[in-house]
């Protein structure tokens, strides 16, 4: 099981104090009777009342487990509401609403007393798990439908003490790959060797680029409209198109990406899209193939491929140096965060799968 930060110490207590003004402006010059549902909303609570700027009462209910009459039925009550709440302003606080069924049964106890007013505040809710539609009156901060532990919430039974809040990491480890190097350097036939060793889906952005626009893809002809004025693909509408190729393949083991990232711009984009899915760049692993090389390997292929850019010489050393220049950054930016690999590419097809292997497997 992991978990990742997600929410902070200061952006919780701030929201906090947001909700503790606004409920107190709402409320007027009545003492509103706060409850807490324990156990979750008791941290919650305690800062909601030290920040809430007016004379008010707190109380606590809790939530308890009956068998129902049929074994597998799992019945909620609340208990320990004792006190008379006749006419009382009565602001609920929840430290987050999921499916809203706690809050069902709130409002099932709540029938029958004669409140004058009763207001709902949730300090997390997600929207998409919610079934009800009682209303919340007030929300702290709206999350997605996942899992959250901290700040009073546990995961069975741990962490309700963190004071900041913590995500629960759903899916499986992944192994992404930024594969690496200058033209000629052999990135398309390892990553082929490579998404069958592993199991990773091989994204190269040229293919995707041109698999958007042949099949007109929204995305693609936004694309081409932009290579019709002669203008570079912005990187959003790149990266759309590999979030697009990430999500079509939502099971997979990683990603080669190939061809991609090319700026620091687009090296943010990518990691905020693993960041999505719960997971990260692992490497990027860098073909390292010396100049002369490079030459001598696209002058054979201009051969055969009768790509013109790969017959002149000239051309071929101006597109490796580019490639450098335009590089180096991201070499920077993934040696920072200890991810760079330069692997030798000189040798024959095995011997460098070997050594890409080698990195790989201690990732
Ligand atoms: P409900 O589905 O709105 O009734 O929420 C039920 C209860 O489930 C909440 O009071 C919490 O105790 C618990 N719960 C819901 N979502 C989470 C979560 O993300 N982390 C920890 N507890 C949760
Ligand atoms: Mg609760």
């Amino acid at each position: 099981m992991h978990f990742k930060p997600f929410i902070s110490e200061q952006e919780i207590q701030d929201t906090v104090a947001r909700m503790a003004a606004e409920i107190a402006n709402d409320l007027g010059d009545d003492i509103p009777v706060f409850i807490g549902i324990l156990n979750g909303s008791f941290m919650f609570v305690s800062d909601f009342v030290k920040k809430f700027p007016k004379p008010c009462e707190v109380t606590f209910i809790k939530l308890a487990s009956y068998e129902g009459l049929k074994s597998t039925e799992d019945i909620q009550r609340l208990i320990g509401l004792t006190q008379d709440l006749t006419g009382r302003t009565v602001v609920i606080l929840e430290d987050i609403i999921d499916s809203g069924k706690t809050l069902a049964e709130v409002h099932r106890i709540f029938k029958k007393e004669k409140v004058k007013e009763l207001k709902i505040a949730t300090l997390f809710h997600k929207p998409e798990a919610y079934k009800k539609d009682f209303k919340l009156h007030y929300v702290g901060i709206e999350i997605p439908n996942k899992f959250i532990v901290g700040y009073g919430l546990d995961f069975d039974g741990l962490g309700r003490d963190f004071p900041e809040v913590y995500q629960l990491k759903t899916t499986q480890h992944m192994t992404n790959i930024v594969l690496f190097g200058p033209p000629g350097a052999g990135k398309g036939t390892q990553a082929n060797f490579l998404k069958e060793k592993y199991h990773l889906i091989h994204i190269s952005t040229g293919d995707v680029f041109r698999n958007n626009i042949k099949n007109e893809t929204a995305l693609g002809m936004l694309a081409q409209s932009y290579m019709d004025k002669g203008e570079l693909v912005p990187d959003k509408v790149t990266i759309d198109m590999l979030a697009a190729e990430v999500e079509k393949n939502a099971d997979a083991k990683g990603f080669i990406f190939d061809g991609f990232p090319r700026t620091d711009a687009q090296a943010k984009a990518l990691e905020a899209l693993m960041e999505e899915k719960d997971s990260e760049i692992s490497a990027m692993i860098a073909l390292e193939v010396d100049d002369d090389i490079l030459v001598q390997r696209l002058l054979g292929r201009g051969k055969t491929s009768g790509r013109p850019d790969d017959a002149d010489e000239d051309i071929i050393r101006i597109r490796v140096t580019e490639y450098y220049n335009k590089t180096a950054i991201l070499k920077e930016y993934y040696k920072a965060q200890n991810k760079y690999f330069g692997v030798d590419g000189v040798g024959s097809v095995e011997e460098i799968t070997e050594r890409l292997s080698k990195v790989i497997d201690k990732l």
